[in-house]
């Protein structure tokens, strides 16, 4: 069973867990996220603009007593978007709700696809509505025919959920994983495409990247390992669950063939959506994870036949989109990167201090993994959230231990100084018994 305990592996008082928004100020930030102020100039400009983000800030219904700076797992919704669901959920349990939710509401779920498919570089008929990652990266990592001894490649740095999909068809159909390692930190992530390369052998059938790796933020070169990959006649498919939203690209510019991300990271989305685009002449040969009529074979929606389920959360997408662009994609991203630069830099000061994330313009998203030399992390996580309310992500992998920073759009500058005082507290005299 799930524990408070269990999940944060640091108790949460009850009276926290449980605590209810006043609807006067959920309206308040509702209000908020639709009249953000104008701001002028360039991205990066912008992004030192305190009182732009200030406004972007009053948008969520967060609270401002933690500092929450593991945004990278899944991310709080703005009250707009809240609002958006509890009015679907509201509506699909007033109306009959098998009227609802198989088949009236199937108009609003498609303009959202085509939303997404606007916002993201995408044809509307290459983009299935998913839960999240794990399932669109599931639909492609299962939906390959693969024999025993067939190879599929990956890295070290993929997300354990992923590497145990493929592990699971090691040990079903006897395939093989063949993991890379990836150098942390990667000033130039060019290089990263001759380390799969050199990989590649006679028996590679698949390769699995990450545009973005979730231990330590470092970008990899999508476009390049898939224009190599192609070369070799591989299908690659692409981990987007922190790059989407976050990152200003578009799917179509990075000329891959399958691409799933989560939207409740990065486009603040409802808890619960996700995104897969899988290029129109790919669709028929990958097989769905739940199965579907033939007569849908090569149409996007069979990977959106998974039985009944909430379409609250989906219709929820097009506010997180309205959201997401009265930000502005770039915009959001020099926000992002700027926050990552003020706490990482500050830090750095401090001899103690390792950063296994690297800041060379290019090579990372605003997210980063820093470590104190001789410090415990997990202790260190522990104090940070037990004694200063200050929630970090802690990283145990051979390759890199440290604690993840992901702070958002929300989080203000004032906030990140009180973690930099934090880190340089336990930086110069260790962590207090
Ligand atoms: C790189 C990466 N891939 C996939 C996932 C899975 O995302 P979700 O839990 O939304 O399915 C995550 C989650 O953190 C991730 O970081």
């Amino acid at each position: 069973m799930l524990t408070r305990r269990g999940f944060l592996g640091t108790a949460v008082p009850a009276a926290m867990a449980t605590a209810v928004l006043n609807p006067a100020c959920a309206a308040q930030a509702v209000a908020a996220a639709r009249q953000l102020p104008a701001a002028a100039g360039p991205p990066g400009n912008v992004a030192q603009d305190e009182d732009f983000w200030a406004a972007v800030g009053r948008a969520f219904t967060v609270d401002r007593s933690i500092v929450n700076l593991n945004n990278g797992g899944v991310s709080p919704s703005p009250a707009l978007v809240q609002d958006s669901v509890k009015r679907h959920q509201d509506w699909c349990n007033s109306y009959p709700s098998a009227l609802a939710l198989l088949g009236e509401l199937t108009p609003q779920v498609e303009a959202v696809r085509r939303q997404l498919a606007a916002a993201f570089g995408a044809d509307a008929e290459e983009l299935a509505i998913t839960r999240n990652a794990s399932e669109g990266l599931q639909i492609c990592q299962n939906g390959f025919d693969l024999k025993p001894g067939d190879e599929v490649l990956a890295t070290t740095q993929d997300y354990p959920r992923m590497i145990q999909t493929f592990q699971q068809r090691e040990r079903r159909e006897g395939i093989v994983l063949k993991q890379i390692q990836i150098p942390v930190p990667l000033d130039d992530p060019e290089q990263a495409v001759a380390l799969y390369e050199q990989a590649i052998g006679p028996r590679t059938k698949l390769i699995l990247m990450c545009h973005v790796i979730n231990l330590t933020g470092q970008v990899l070169p999508v476009k390049s390992v898939v224009a190599m990959a192609r070369r070799k006649g591989l299908p690659v498919i692409v981990d987007g669950a922190h790059a989407l939203a976050h990152l200003d690209f578009r799917i179509d510019a990075l000329d891959c063939d399958y691409y799933a991300s989560s939207l409740h990271k990065w486009l603040f989305a409802p808890h619960g959506t996700g995104l897969l685009y899988v290029r129109r002449d790919k669709l028929g040969a990958l097989w769905p994870l739940t199965a579907a009529a033939p007569t849908l074979n090569e149409n996007i929606r069979k990977f959106e036949e998974i039985g009944t389920h909430p379409l609250a959360p989906t219709l929820g997408i097009a506010e997180a989109l309205e959201f997401h662009e009265g930000l502005g994609p770039a915009r959001k991203q020099a926000r992002m990167l700027y926050l990552r630069d003020w706490w990482a830099k500050r830090l750095l000061q401090q001899p103690a201090v390792r950063l296994h994330t690297s800041l060379a313009p290019g090579a990372a998203s605003g997210v980063a993994t820093v470590s104190i030399e001789g410090v415990d992390t997990g202790k260190l996580r522990a104090w940070l959230w037990d004694k200063n309310r200050i929630l970090t992500t802690g990283i145990d992998h051979p390759e890199v231990q440290g604690l993840r920073i992901s702070p958002s759009v929300y989080t203000s500058l004032e906030e990140l100084d009180r973690f930099c005082t934090a880190m340089e507290r336990v930086a110069s005299g260790g962590l207090p018994a």
